[in-house]
């Protein structure tokens, strides 16, 4: 889930760069006269199941780039309705189909969807949005997901044509299905990760006699044989485990990427999904890139299924170093993301302002060896005068750690980012809070501490999935064991006063009063009849159940 979260993050960086030429003005909404079908709530369902293979659009009228897409989505839907009149391109409203787009999860628009029958869970189209580029795109998601080649010509072709990687099933000639399953194994895993490779099977005996003659590690096999290939490559390479469906779905998560590859719209997807991290070299030209090709070539072959290695093209999508914490002003530049752990390693870029083979293969030996320390973002420490000043604790991630940890304490954490509109509507309270609990002075029992997230590397024990998250961390609380702080509890009430004082009074290790500490500080919360604050508790709760989303 986290790590979703993240690669949607990485993607939003990527995309938004790339998106730089900026929406046009026409109409969003397709015209009634083309091949695009307008799709309701009252007709989704049967056009879904009566249609094969469906391209949904899910928009909203205002949008600047569901315009910009419009007249190209028409014109793909129009051609295909020449050429392959089984596949379709429909749009839904959302500012109409509120229901039906909170049921398929839509954030963004446009989101496109490619829907096969309501029994397949919708897959993101990751294609191209110009005309010619969505045909091609469903012309090949309508194709089976496994090519099966029956000629040694047709096996020569196939191999020359690749434009991604590739997985081969070679079968003997009398193979049959046995206990294993393995081909239809084979055909299951492919038709899911169809995306990801090109799939081919390859039974006839003069296909694989001339895939043999092509490459020197492909042997003459009595029982199924699975290789991969990269385009263009001279050899192959074949599953050296013993099949099993475990086997097939790492090998392919490995073999799926070249040994150097370029990260881009295209493959985003390809290497946000793989569990290993992801080493990138920014440039801003092809001779940089080409400078040391061979270098990166060689390490993606050493490290396979250790490290992914990738170009990336910074006069793109530079302002994706600002995500690993690196300054884009600098190119070229070396760094590594463990997408899955959340951390980032990064070659100096003051030392290294070119960084050189030896630099970048020194870097990645110690990355591999554990020596690396990761980049921690964080905010300045605030300084004492600053401390004295706010009534709430500053955190950064330099004095997290000192602060969260502290288990003598009830520390309650509003994790906020500095854009968001439902945390700067907190604030005055989040401060009057911490001055009922004097927070910031040393002896204090509840701590009302805040986090700008974006700006600092810290370890939360839950997924932070919008802000302002408001997390209680109870004194002697019970400890989390991957992060070492303790395990929150996540507060989901109305943002006021009251209900953040009851939560402290209730969640606490301390069990501290509030109202009684803030009448005892000559609060008034009293003197406000009781039926106004609960109407104003309503109220609040009503406005309040959104999170501003990361
Ligand atoms: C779709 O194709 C059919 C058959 O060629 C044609 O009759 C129809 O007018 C086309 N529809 C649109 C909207 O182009
Ligand atoms: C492998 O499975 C596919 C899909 O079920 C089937 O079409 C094909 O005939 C099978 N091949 C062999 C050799 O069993």
């Amino acid at each position: 889930m986290k790590f979703w979260k993240l690669s949607s993050y990485v993607l939003a960086a990527l995309v938004s760069a790339a998106a730089a030429s900026g929406p046009s003005d026409g109409d969003a909404i397709a015209d009634p006269n083309s091949a695009v079908v307008k799709l309701t709530a009252a007709d989704y369902q049967s056009f879904i199941d009566s249609n094969p293979l469906v391209l949904a659009e899910f928009f909203a009228p205002w949008c600047g780039y569901c315009k910009q897409l419009a007249p190209e989505f028409t014109k793909a839907a129009n051609s295909l309705n020449e050429t392959n009149p089984n596949i379709k391109l429909a749009q839904v409203d959302c500012t109409v189909e509120e229901e039906l787009c909170m049921q398929h999860e839509i954030r963004g628009y446009p989101t496109l969807k490619v829907i096969r029958g309501s029994e397949n869970k919708p897959d993101d189209y990751d294609g191209p949005r110009e005309a010619s580029g969505i045909v091609d795109y469903m012309v090949a998601q309508s194709k089976p997901a496994v090519q099966t080649i029956e000629s040694a010509d047709a096996a020569v072709a196939a191999i020359a044509d690749l434009k991604k990687p590739a997985v081969i099933q070679i079968l003997p000639a009398d193979y049959k299905e046995g206990k294993q399953k393995e081909n239809s194994t084979y055909f299951d895993v492919a038709s899911a990760r169809r995306k990801e490779l090109t799939f081919l099977t390859i039974q006839d005996s003069d296909a694989v006699k001339a895939l043999q003659d092509k490459f020197k590690s492909l042997k003459a096999s009595k029982s199924p044989v699975y290789i991969a290939i990269q385009p263009g490559a001279d050899d192959v390479v074949p599953l050296a485990e013993k099949f099993s469906k475990d086997a097939l779905e790492k090998f392919i998560t490995t073999e799926k990427v070249p040994y150097f590859g370029e990260i881009n719209r295209e493959t985003y997807l390809a290497y946000m999904t793989s569990p290993i991290p992801l080493a990138y070299y920014f440039y801003n030209s092809p001779d940089q890139k080409e400078a040391l090709e061979k270098t990166f070539n060689d390490l993606g072959k050493k490290y396979r299924g250790k490290l992914n290695f990738v170009g990336l093209d910074a006069t793109l999508f530079g302002r994706h170093a600002e995500i690993l914490s690196m300054d884009p002003e600098t190119i070229p530049l070396f760094a590594i993301q463990d997408v899955e752990a959340n951390k980032k390693y990064g070659l100096d870029q003051k030392k290294n302002p070119n960084p050189s083979a030896k630099a970048i293969t020194k870097f990645v030996e110690d990355f591999v060896a554990g020596k690396l320390s990761p980049i921690i973002k964080s905010q300045p420490l605030p300084t004492e005068e600053e401390v004295a000043a706010q009534p709430v604790v500053k955190l950064v991630a330099h004095n997290y750690e000192s602060i969260v940890k502290d288990t003598s304490k009830d520390v309650f954490v509003k994790y906020y980012a500095e854009w968001c509109g439902h945390c700067k509507q907190l604030a005055p309270t989040w401060d009057e809070l911490a001055s009922i609990y004097d927070s910031n002075k040393p002896d204090a029992n509840v701590v009302i501490a805040k986090l700008e997230h974006p700006e600092n590397d810290v370890d939360v024990p839950v997924p932070i999935e919008g802000y302002p998250t408001i997390l209680l961390y109870p004194a002697n609380g019970e400890i989390d064991e991957k992060t070492g702080l303790r395990v929150p509890v996540t507060f989901n009430g109305a943002r006021n006063l009251e209900a953040l004082i009851d939560f402290v009074k209730e969640n606490g290790g301390h069990k501290v009063d509030g109202h009684a500490l803030k009448e005892a500080k000559g609060g008034v919360v009293e003197d406000e009849d009781d039926e106004v604050v609960e109407e104003k508790k309503e109220e609040q709760e009503e406005k309040d159940v959104d999170h501003d989303e990361l």
